[in-house]
């Protein structure tokens, strides 16, 4: 089910009932594999008809499910928790529709959206372990991976969230924050595209030092990327750019920082020869370069 389809026919056919059924089963995946009718009972003060009876449209809508064998319970899949952070955005006036695709990726999914204002929004889904997930077909996940898919998904989105924080007040061109929640980030819309698509560089020597002056301010702010490639760089036709996909990101003193840092600035400095033919760094990245690399680069 796509997310268009998700929220014109989902919001429509759900009531308060449901919601508080996918809060109580979202609030126990802490406690349980999979949350048992009777604690849903107790929880929601409904009686079990009534309980089933909405479980039942959760189901029909892939919004939770019951494991074979475990009928007697349920679990949250991505669909329910995609409906519990949009709610939360909308309830928030952050997010008021969304709109087409702009990028779906392996481990996330990204929207346009627009705000109650009229503003442009890039909307994230996280979705880690999303590909073992499609059809519970023979090859089911265990129910353990999923749990853990879910809170990884939730803990990558709190990662970007948090380096956007650090970075975009500090004026590193990454994409504004806006929101969170769970496994959703909103920011602001950027009008460009990813580097290795982008037909219009006149100036790839410009575009090469925009990004080593953004990697290094983020490093001098203690932050390093850690999967830095041209794909994850956004370039505009007036050539500007943004940094973007941060969940990954390490601070500067985590044991393996220096060596992400390498292999971040030589994936860039080889995609940038091979391209463009550019092997000549200019000199006042010399000390960074040398500092990081060693003596890798030739600079002029
Ligand atoms: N703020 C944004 N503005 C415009 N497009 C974006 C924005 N953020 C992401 N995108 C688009 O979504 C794609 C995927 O985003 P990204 O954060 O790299 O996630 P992932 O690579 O994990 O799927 C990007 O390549 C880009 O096309
Ligand atoms: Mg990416």
């Amino acid at each position: 089910m796509s997310i268009l389809h998700l929220l014109r026919t989902v919001f429509t056919n759900l009531n308060e009932d449901h919601f508080k059924i996918l809060h109580i089963i979202e609030k126990n995946l802490t406690k349980f594999e999979v949350v048992p009718l009777e604690v849903i009972e107790k929880q929601s003060k409904l009686d079990r008809p009534s309980i089933e009876k909405l479980l039942k449209k959760l189901n029909f809508y892939r919004l939770v499910w019951s494991p074979r064998g475990r009928e007697k319970g349920c679990l949250l899949n991505y669909n329910g928790l995609d409906l519990l952070a949009l709610r939360n955005l909308v309830k928030r006036n952050i997010v008021e529709s969304i709109g087409k695709a702009l990028g779906v990726g392996k481990e996330a999914d990204v929207y346009e959206a627009l705000s109650p204002k009229g503003e442009k929004l890039a909307v994230k889904f996280f979705r880690i372990g999303r590909t073992s997930f499609r059809g519970y077909g023979k090859k089911r996940p265990t129910l353990y991976s999923i749990h853990s898919h879910l809170y990884a998904s939730i803990n990558a989105a709190r990662n970007e969230f948090e380096a956007l924080n650090l970075l975009h007040p500090e004026g590193v061109d990454v994409p504004e924050p806006i929101a969170r929640n769970r496994h959703i980030v909103v920011t602001r819309i950027f009008a460009g595209i990813e580097i290795p698509s982008a037909q219009y560089i006149k100036n790839p020597l410009k575009i090469l030092t925009k990004i080593l002056d953004n990697v290094i301010k983020a490093y001098e702010i203690g932050v390093v990327h850690s999967d830095l490639s041209v794909y994850n760089i956004l370039v505009k036709p007036s050539e500007d750019i943004i940094i973007i996909d941060w969940p990954q990101w390490v601070k500067k003193d985590h044991p393996m920082a220096k060596i992400y840092l390498k292999r971040d600035l030589t994936n860039l400095i080889r995609y940038f020869k091979k391209r463009w033919n550019i092997e000549i760094i200019p000199r006042k990245y010399q000390s960074f370069l040398d500092e990081v690399l060693g003596e890798m680069f030739n600079t002029a």
